[in-house]
């Protein structure tokens, strides 16, 4: 496939190339002013990289555009790999679309390779403009999706997710829960849930936890772990996993489906991305400065995977002991600073509290109980339910047709999903 310029930003020129370095483009007389940076962009916009397909800057491989005052062009294109052989047709297509903007003298053009993670983030965001239809998956349409997130490990995301789960749960909603830390997963053991996932028409069938008016169902490595099942499941799991649980389950339908994620910002997130590209992150974040940065990555990674930031939650906050004084052991309002670096809202704070571990521990979430975490977690719930990401109206005209087409789509029978009808009831995928 051939790279193609287009005009972008102004009428068609014809594209001039110039042979290499910062080239003259000749005797051409300079019509009007140097360009802004801006322009340079739109009309970079019209070369495409015939791999990705894509346009180069959407692509995020053009880089430190500068325009002199004399309408000498500097710029850098970042190639996934330098010695791609379509080097030569980008390099001739961006040398022409910038060449031919009115007020360019010389174009100096430098190629450089990407590094591992900006290919990474390239071959993601490249993967997902090409689905921009994404496969169809099991969460039902109306369901919210929230994969709860951060920069780096043992910030809490385990806790929260399972916290925040019972606790819209208790608001008499159906819950998934998905454990998508592969490698890592806890959710079973915070839940307190043990058992082996069944496995009907092919598909696996969540465990379910029943919390008040509520009910949970969760999906986890956990309930696949041991060694006979493992073997069972390695074919269908290794390496897709995620997608696995997104597809080939029976999540009938949910509120809610939140998404503990692995720490860090690598291939499941990017997973998730492509096939829910709905979900929205919460991030959790520790007090300290350090743990923002950290947090910020990640959210760049899910803007550069489309994935839409909902808010911060801070955890770890002051820790008040039994004689009521109050100690912000890791610093404090690092998560309204990180929310407020972001333009999302700060969800909640979550104190340390040593009930937190111990109740993680016995798998009895703190939810459940009747202490002040408790009590955050009741409120965290009621802002993420009533604010962060209320539920659509099922009786509005557009969620219903959304889920009449869905149940259309999969062949189910009217009525088999309703909501309170146990995972997997007859009709359900
Ligand atoms: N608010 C809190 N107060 C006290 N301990 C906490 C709090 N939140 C989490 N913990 C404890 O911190 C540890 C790490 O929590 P958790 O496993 O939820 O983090 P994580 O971000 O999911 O970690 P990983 O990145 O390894 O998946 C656990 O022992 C947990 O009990
Ligand atoms: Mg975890």
């Amino acid at each position: 496939m051939a790279a193609r310029s287009q005009a972008a930003g102004g009428g068609d020129r014809p594209a001039r190339s110039a042979p290499s370095g910062a080239a003259p483009l000749g005797s051409t007389p300079l019509s009007g002013p140097p360009p802004g940076e801006e322009d340079v962009l739109a009309r970079l916009r019209g070369v495409v990289d015939p791999e990705l397909g894509d346009d180069i800057v959407d692509l995020g491989m053009v880089r430190g555009v500068e325009v002199s005052e004399e309408g000498d062009v500097r710029l850098e294109v970042a190639l996934t790999i330098a010695g791609c052989p379509l080097r030569a047709q980008i390099e001739r297509d961006v040398r022409g679309s910038v060449g031919a903007i009115p007020g360019v003298r010389s174009v100096a053009l430098s190629i450089v390779q990407m590094d591992a993670d900006q290919r990474a983030a390239v071959m993601a965001r490249a993967r997902w403009k090409a689905r921009e239809h994404a496969p169809a998956t099991a969460v039902p349409p109306r369901a919210r999706v929230l994969a709860v997130a951060s920069g780096k490990g043992g910030v809490g995301k385990s806790s929260v997710t399972v916290n925040l789960a019972v606790a819209l749960a208790c608001r008499g909603l159906t819950i998934g829960v998905l454990d998508a830390d592969i490698g890592g997963f806890s959710v079973p053991r915070l839940l307190g849930m043990e058992g082996r996932l069944e496995a009907r028409a092919g598909k696996m069938v969540p465990l379910e936890r029943r919390i008040t008016d509520g009910v949970l169902r969760v999906l986890s490595m956990g309930f696949l772990a041991d060694e006979d099942r493992a073997v069972m499941w390695r074919g269908l799991l290794l390496g897709r996993a995620v997608q696995q649980f997104l597809q080939d389950a029976h999540w009938g339908d949910l509120d809610y489906l939140l998404v503990d994620l692995p720490p860090g910002t690598g291939d499941v997130q990017m997973g998730l991305a492509r096939m829910l590209p709905r979900t929205e992150m919460l991030l959790v974040t520790t007090p300290p400065v350090a743990a923002q940065r950290v947090a910020a990555r990640a959210a760049d990674m899910a803007r550069r995977g489309y994935l839409r930031v909902a808010g911060v939650l801070e955890n770890m906050s002051d820790f008040t002991c039994e004689h009521g004084t109050t100690y912000a052991l890791f610093g404090s309002g690092g998560g309204e600073r990180l929310a407020a670096e972001l333009g999302v809202p700060l969800v909640g704070s979550i104190p340390l509290h040593p009930d937190m571990a111990a109740a993680g521990d016995a798998g009895e979430p703190v939810a459940l109980g009747e202490g002040e975490l408790a009590a955050v977690f009741t409120d965290l719930a009621r802002t993420v339910a009533e604010d962060i990401a209320p539920l659509v109206e099922t009786s509005g005209c557009t969620a219903r047709l959304l889920e009449a087409v869905a149940d259309a789509v999969a062949g189910r029978v009217d009525g088999a999903q309703r909501r309170g009808a146990p995972a997997g009831a007859a009709g359900d995928r």
